[in-house]
Order: C-alpha cells, then structure tokens, then sequence
C-alpha cells in the first residue's frame, strides 16, 4: 500500500472516511494486517497478555516493546507504525524522550501512551522533537489498578467531562491521534466530532473516525468476552480472510454496531 502518515489519516477524517488499526506483534501478522488494507498497525503493549500471558499489560518492559517494533516495522508495507511505551516508560518528560526515540528507532513512526492533562508536557516535547503521538483515553490499561479492573470508563458527567478535556488538552498539546477505549458511545461521539485530530476507537461505539482491535481477539483466540469484540473468524476459512472481514465491515460503517456499544 502507499506510504500511510499522519497526514493520510487526518485527510481521511476530513473525509469521512473509516479507517483501521489492528494490533500486530511480529513480521508474519504485520503483512498480512497491511495487505488487508489497514491504513495502521499498532504494536500493543496488549503483548503481555496475548503473546505473554499475563493478566495485564504492566510487565512488559522497552526491551520487548523495542523487540516486536522491530519484527513489525520490517514486514508493515506502507501502514503506519504505532508502538506503545510500556508502563512506567514515560513518569517524566526526559524518560519519555529516551524510551520514544528507542522506540522509533525501532521502526515506528509514532508512540502510544496512556494519560491525559498530566502528559501534555511530554507530548509537546515529543513533538517538537519530531516525535508523532498518539494519546490513549478512558479506559488505560496499564492503570488497571487504580481504576479498579478493566472497567468502562466516563459513565458519569463529570467522568465524562473530564475525558473531554483531557482530549482537548493533548491534542492542544500535539497529539496527532487518539485512542478512545471502553467510553460510551455518546461520549465517544462527542469527542470525535469536537477535535480535529483522527480518534481511533475500542469499545466506543460507531461514531469514531477509525476502530482498533487486538489481532487475537478479532481472530477468535482470546478468552475475551467484552460486548465489542466480534469473531471476524466466523465464516473465514483462513487468517486472512478474517482480517480483511474486519477491515471491510469498519469501513462500510457496519462494525461496531451499537450491540457492541456501552452506554
Ligand atoms: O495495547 C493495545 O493493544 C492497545 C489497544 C487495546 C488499543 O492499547
């Protein structure tokens, strides 16, 4: 495919046009996630459930996220490469720096961390240092603790408000992209149409610019029951015909429907 940047997706929201991000932790998926026509691949730290085993994403450390960057970026062909600074890789704006540039210098070409207002400084660093971020809102995964278990988040107005300004605060502060993951989809709606950066969502209902999914979880192989996920492997006989089901039924506005949607 052609080169995707952040450019392509931003023309792509002007246009109202889908697009789509899949997970991918190795060379073999990251072709195949390409050649179904996601425009992105992101290199999750979900890794340290998937391809680890653990129950959260919080032991995965900048040596496996440098590896599988790596082992994607060789075999992505063209779609964006998104990796995510791991848990506790980003406490300051000096450690970000030297764990992003590792990171693109494994290959991405943007990296994904979780927070809001309190990382508007690193993100304006990052950026004016020619590092592209993608912001990750609602539920964050490596705050699992804090927050209690893998909840929805942003049920309550004032949840919900402050989710709203902290997307207005880091896309104030440079962000190029943003994940939404378990909102409403009202909230989710909302957002999207208020910034003017792509948001990208996972369990925030069908009003966003772009869906995310962990490779595993479309392909059946998880034991993940949340409401959004769907099984892309039902009626496919192979891999790929999977992956290009979800990239098609994203982009004709028919996944996620509001069955897959929260309140
Ligand atoms: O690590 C990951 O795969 C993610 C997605 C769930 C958005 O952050």
């Amino acid at each position: 495919m052609a080169k995707v940047t952040i450019s392509t997706l931003g023309k792509m929201k002007a246009a109202g046009e889908k697009f789509v991000c899949i997970t991918a932790y190795d060379a073999t998926f990251a072709r195949i996630v390409s050649e179904a026509g996601a425009e992105a691949i992101l290199v999750g730290d979900s890794l340290g459930m998937v391809l680890q085993g653990h129950d959260s994403t919080i032991p995965v450390t900048m040596d496996h996220m440098s590896y599988h960057t790596e082992c994607v970026s060789r075999a992505a062909n063209g779609a964006l490469v998104i990796a995510d600074m791991p848990f506790m890789s980003y406490p300051n704006s000096d450690q970000a720096m030297a764990n992003a540039t590792r990171l693109m210098q494994a290959g991405a070409q943007m990296v994904k961390m979780e927070g809001g207002t309190w990382l508007s400084n690193t993100i304006s660093k990052l950026v004016a240092r020619g590092i592209p971020v993608c912001a990750h809102l609602g539920l964050t995964p490596q705050s699992v603790n804090t927050l209690g278990g893998f909840k929805v988040q942003g049920r309550t107005p004032k949840e919900a408000k402050s989710i709203l300004a902290d997307a207005v605060e880091i896309k104030d502060a440079g962000a190029s992209l943003l994940v939404l993951e378990c909102v409403p989809a009202s909230l989710a709606s909302d957002i999207s149409r208020k910034l003017d950066i792509p948001v990208i969502g996972i369990g925030a209902g069908p009003g966003t610019d772009a869906q995310v999914l962990v490779l595993h979880d479309l392909l059946g192989l998880t034991e993940n029951t949340a409401r959004f996920v769907q099984n892309f492997m039902a009626g496919q006989n192979t891999i790929q015909g999977a992956v290009k089901a979800f990239v098609k039924a994203v982009k004709a506005g028919e996944y996620p429907t509001q069955e897959h949607s929260y309140q």
